[in-house]
């Protein structure tokens, strides 16, 4: 976000028409604008906040189709064709950003690399076996193998040939100048609060502008007008990641991500100066546990230290992402929302090859094609409910769980403690007339307070004390100290109480 450069744009100021209107504008939103934009449509992108700001613009780039440990686990759940078509459109989406790219000219630092899904414990070498056995079945150039370009042993990874990495904001400052050249348009401050389908469909915004459309693509990682359907199918996570120069003689030469307890997820960029810039990835939290991320960041730093010595972290961050409760993503017409409304979620933290390969599907459906890569992603599917029955029941518990015990705890006896007694970077939900309260007190000493009930469903949002923001533990709205919204599905800010009052 700091070296892209990225052009801005005016929010939507009234009224307008247009083909097709797409709500969020990461990699998704902008790559299937461009696309729609190529085939002939008018073409307008609603963002919220700023061009690709929010899931794209926290990603730490790497474009593959090994997705860890995501083959074996295909086969087991759907069967060896579903972990094939996977790995074709995975793959598909990757060669599409090398021509893309080399197309329009952009310069995104795209490295071709090899992808390594490792494990320093031996108990884990028989599963990355299979793993490879299952990528090799999947049409991968897999292999497993003990040597890395880590700086420690491993007791094994898949390593998969000819992946790559790249600078995913450079790319789509390309793609939204050539879509403006083709006459698209794109309104960056600009929330859509409700969609009206039908034949067009009609958007309202937070101003009360207006489009109507003929089709409506949902980019907003989270769907944001599902209540229903697939918010329940969708799982959230969050990570840390830290960040800074190394030289580049420490650069291990691939992307690397663990499956074991702990996860570390590595790769590096190129730097100006002929260093590379090492980022770091793990501590994976649900939002909204009021997980103590200083403490994550810390584990982090000291875990890159230990193996790149010398490394000074110059930036943290977390990205937060969603998983299917079946493992594939959600990709195609919108269920429950007609013919012409389309949505892409789910991606697992794989949204690079995903969100292109859901901007080329969604085109594709668009030109009246077939459902592309065989239905496997559509979002109406019903897949195999038992083997997902599951992680599905396990996701409805713990929401139910948060909505229900989290109130009452919150409206019990007070055990959070009361809002006086917070230290400067604090958070706590209190009682207030009543209600529960959200208060956090800023390095200044000033306390900032808010309503607690999450504007999406009705969860309590809980503190996260590094990146100080009101996280949704049900479906991860993210809200800042004053209850701005950081991230959806929320659609509306939390309610500001008056600290005096409490
Ligand atoms: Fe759904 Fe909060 S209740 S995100």
């Amino acid at each position: 976000m700091e070296t892209a450069a990225l052009p801005s744009f005016d929010p939507l100021p009234g009224a307008t028409e247009v083909d097709a209107a797409v709500i969020g504008s990461g990699i998704v939103g902008l790559s299937a604008a461009w696309e729609l934009a190529r085939t002939g449509l008018t073409v307008v992108v609603l963002e919220a906040d700023r061009l690709a700001g929010g899931v794209t613009g926290h990603t730490t780039g790497k474009l593959t189709a090994q997705h860890a440990s995501v083959y074996g686990t295909l086969r087991s759940e759907h069967g060896e064709d579903a972990a094939l078509r996977y790995a074709e459109s995975q793959s598909a989406a990757l060669r599409h950003v090398v021509e893309v790219s080399e197309e329009l000219g952009i310069d995104c630092e795209l490295e071709r690399r090899p992808a390594f899904t490792y494990c320093v414990h031996p108990e884990g070498v028989d599963g990355l076996r299979a793993e490879a056995d299952a990528s090799r079945a999947a049409g991968l150039s897999a292999s497993f193998v003990t040597e890395t370009g880590l700086p420690f042993p491993v007791a094994g990874a898949v390593r998969v040939e000819d992946q790559a990495q790249f600078h995913p904001l450079a790319y789509l400052r390309g793609l939204a100048d050539d879509l403006v050249a083709r006459g698209g348009r794109i309104h960056e401050g600009t929330r859509v609060t409700r969609l009206d389908h039908g034949n067009p469909c009609r958007l309202t915004t937070d101003s009360g502008a207006t489009v109507s459309a003929e089709l409506v693509v949902v980019a907003t990682h989270h769907p944001v007008f599902d209540h229903m359907l697939l918010t329940t199918r969708l799982t959230q996570h969050r990570d840390l990641v830290i960040a800074g120069p190394v030289p580049a003689r420490q650069d291990p030469g691939g992307m690397y991500i663990s499956r074991e307890n702990g996860k570390r997820s590595v790769r590096t960029s190129p730097l100006a100066d002929g260093r590379r810039l090492l980022i770091v990835t793990g501590e994976a939290f649900t939002p909204g546990t009021g997980e103590d991320t200083e403490a994550g960041y810390a584990r982090l730093q000291a875990w890159a230290q230990q193996h790149f010595p010398g490394v000074t972290i110059t930036h943290r961050w977390a990205a937060q992402d969603n998983s299917s409760t079946d493992t594939l993503p959600l990709i195609g017409r919108m269920p429950t929302h007609g013919e012409n409304v389309y949505v892409a979620t789910g991606f697992a933290g794989w949204g690079m090859t995903g969100g292109v390969l859901a901007a080329t599907a969604v085109a594709a459906l668009v030109r009246g094609e077939e459902e592309p890569w065989g239905g496997l992603y559509d979002p109406g599917r019903v897949g195999s409910p038992l083997r997902s029955a599951p992680t599905y029941l396990k996701a409805q518990w713990e929401t139910g769980k948060h909505f229900v015990k989290d109130r009452l705890d919150a409206l019990g006896d007070g055990t959070n403690g009361p809002a006086e007694s917070l230290r400067p970077g604090e958070g706590t939900v209190v009682r207030a007339g009543g209600s529960p309260c959200a208060v956090h007190r800023d390095d200044h000493g000033r306390l900032h307070a808010v309503s607690a009930v999450c504007t999406h469903l009705g969860c309590l949002v809980a503190f996260n004390n590094a990146e100080r923001t009101w996280e949704c533990p049900c479906h991860g709205s993210r809200f800042g100290i004053d209850g701005e919204i950081l991230q959806g599905p929320a659609l509306s800010p939390l309610e500001r109480h008056d600290p005096d009052e409490l």
